[in-house]
C-alpha cells in the first residue's frame, strides 16, 4: 500500500476540496441522520459533509493512519474507522447509512463490479451513494507517468508497475448501480488549475499518483532523478502563461445513485 503524507496532499486543498463540495451540493437529500466519509484522507471531503448536514451522525473511515490522524485534528467530534473500503463494502449492513460519500478515493479500489452494488446495498432507502473520480487517466500527466515508468531507463525498478487505476467508462457506473437504484445521476466536470510552472504538476502528484511510483525508487537522488525526466517529458504539454503559470486541466466524473 503506497504511503501517503496529508501535508503534501493539502498542498493542494482548495482544488482537491471543490469537487466534494460540488458533489455535496449536488445530492438531494435535507437531513439525512448517518452519513459515512469513504476514504476520508485529512478530513477535508469529511467536513465538507459535515458543512452540508450538521446534525448527521459522521464517519470517516480510511487505511491510512497518517492521512486519519490528520482528519482527526480537522474533526475532533467525528467517528474515525481505520479500514479498507472493499472489506468495509462487504460487511457493512445493508441500509446502515443514508448518504454513503466517496471523494476521490474509489480509484485505489479494484473490482467496481462487486463493491459498488455492496455500497448501495447499505444505503438506507432513500439515500444517496455520492462518488467522486478523476476521469483524466489518459491525459498527459498520467500517461508519461506510466511511459516514463515502463521507458528502457526505468522499469527495472517497477516490475510489475506500481499501481492499477480503477475508473471506468460512466456507462459502467450506470449499468452496475441503476438495476438496484431508484435513480442515478451522473456528470463530469474540467476544472482547469491554475498552477505554478510545471512543478506545480509535480507538487500535485507527488500528493498522489506519483506517490506509488515514487515508492518503488530505492533512494532519495533515483527520485531526484526520475521527477526530472518526468518534467522533461510533461513542459511540450503544459506552455507557460504570460505570468509564468500553467493551465492544468483536470476532468472529474461524479454519480450519485439514490435509493
Ligand atoms: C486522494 S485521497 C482523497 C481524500 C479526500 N476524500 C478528498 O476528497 O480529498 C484518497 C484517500 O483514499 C484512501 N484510500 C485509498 N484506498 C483505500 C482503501 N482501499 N480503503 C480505504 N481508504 C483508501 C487513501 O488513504 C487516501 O486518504
Amino acid at each position: 500500500m503506497p504511503t501517503w503524507n496529508s501535508d503534501q496532499y493539502l498542498k493542494f486543498a482548495n482544488e482537491r476540496t471543490q469537487p466534494a463540495v460540488d458533489l455535496a451540493a449536488r445530492v438531494a437529500l435535507a437531513a439525512p441522520q448517518r452519513a459515512i466519509d469513504l476514504g476520508c484522507g485529512p478530513g477535508n471531503s469529511t467536513l465538507v459533509v459535515a458543512n452540508r448536514w450538521p446534525e448527521a451522525r459522521l464517519t470517516g473511515l480510511d487505511n491510512s493512519a497518517a492521512m486519519l490522524a490528520a482528519a482527526r485534528n480537522t474533526l475532533p467530534a467525528a467517528q474515525w474507522l481505520e479500514g479498507d473500503i472493499t472489506t468495509w463494502a462487504a460487511h457493512t449492513a445493508a441500509a446502515s447509512f443514508e448518504v454513503i460519500f466517496a471523494n476521490a478515493s474509489l480509484h485505489w479500489v479494484p473490482e467496481h463490479a462487486v463493491v459498488l452494488p455492496q455500497l448501495l446495498a447499505a444505503v438506507a432507502p432513500g439515500g444517496a451513494l455520492a462518488l467522486q473520480m478523476p476521469a483524466n487517466f489518459d491525459a498527459p500527466p498520467h500517461r508519461l507517468m506510466r511511459e516514463l515508468g515502463t521507458s528502457e531507463s526505468w522499469r527495472s525498478f517497477f516490475t510489475p508497475p506500481p499501481r492499477e487505476w480503477h475508473v471506468h467508462p460512466s456507462e459502467f457506473y450506470y449499468d452496475t448501480l441503476a438495476p438496484h437504484a431508484a435513480r442515478v445521476e451522473l456528470w463530469t466536470t474540467d476544472y482547469i488549475h491554475v498552477l505554478a510552472g510545471i512543478d506545480g504538476i509535480v507538487e500535485w502528484y507527488r500528493g498522489t499518483g506519483l506517490r506509488p511510483w515514487l515508492d518503488a525508487l530505492p533512494d532519495e537522488a533515483t527520485r531526484h532523478r526520475f521527477l526530472a525526466n518526468y518534467k522533461e517529458l510533461l513542459a511540450p504539454h503544459f506552455p507557460i502563461r504570460a505570468d509564468g503559470r500553467i493551465l492544468f486541466p483536470f476532468r472529474r466524473l461524479f454519480v450519485i445513485a439514490y435509493r
